[in-house]
């Protein structure tokens, strides 16, 4: 596996897999109506590049292709990271994590942030974050739970 920095141009196989993600591993905690408000089966690109244009990006690949992908701002909120089903649970998610912890470290980011799924909590307790709240996002009219975390760097 290799990490190498994403831009707009990766926009498709970001969405793609942020797809086959929600509806892969996100079943048992979000029901179907919740999983598509979340992730719509035909994504839009064009929100897509903008999306990736205005965060930091690190794909996770190998020869394969797409293994996964973290979405950072220069802040310390983490916006987005997602793995393929097909290699869930083999630490694709924590590697592109800890990339991003370590350049924003060097960044001299104090706080790091995130709004994660309740999929992705025990994930972020697993990196030394706190559950802050419980809250509730909505997403084409539907609720989606999760959680506010955060983690505070030495
Ligand atoms: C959450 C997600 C990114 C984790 O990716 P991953 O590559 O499977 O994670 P890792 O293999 O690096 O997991 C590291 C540790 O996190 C915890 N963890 C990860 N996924 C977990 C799960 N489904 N249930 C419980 N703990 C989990 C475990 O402690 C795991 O270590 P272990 O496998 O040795 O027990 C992935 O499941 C995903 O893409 N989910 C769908 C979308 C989503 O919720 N994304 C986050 C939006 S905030």
């Amino acid at each position: 596996m290799r990490l190498r920095e994403g831009t707009a141009a990766d926009a498709k196989a970001c969405a793609a897999l942020f797809t086959a993600a929600v509806h892969g591993l996100a079943g048992q905690h979000y029901d179907s109506a919740q999983r598509h408000a979340w992730a719509p089966l035909t994504p839009d690109i064009t929100f897509w590049q903008q999306r990736l244009a205005g965060l930091q990006v690190l794909l996770a690949e190998d020869a394969s292709g797409l293994l996964g992908f973290i979405g950072y701002a220069q802040d310390g909120h983490i916006d987005m990271l997602f793995c393929a089903p097909r290699v869930a649970r083999r630490g694709v998610a924590s590697a592109l994590y800890r990339e991003a912890e370590t350049r924003l470290r060097q960044r001299g980011v104090e706080r790091l942030c995130t709004e994660a799924s309740l999929l992705a909590q025990p994930f972020f307790l697993r990196q030394g974050f706190t559950s802050d709240a419980r809250e509730e996002v909505e997403r084409a009219g539907v609720r989606l739970p999760g959680y506010r975390m955060s983690k505070m760097l030495d």
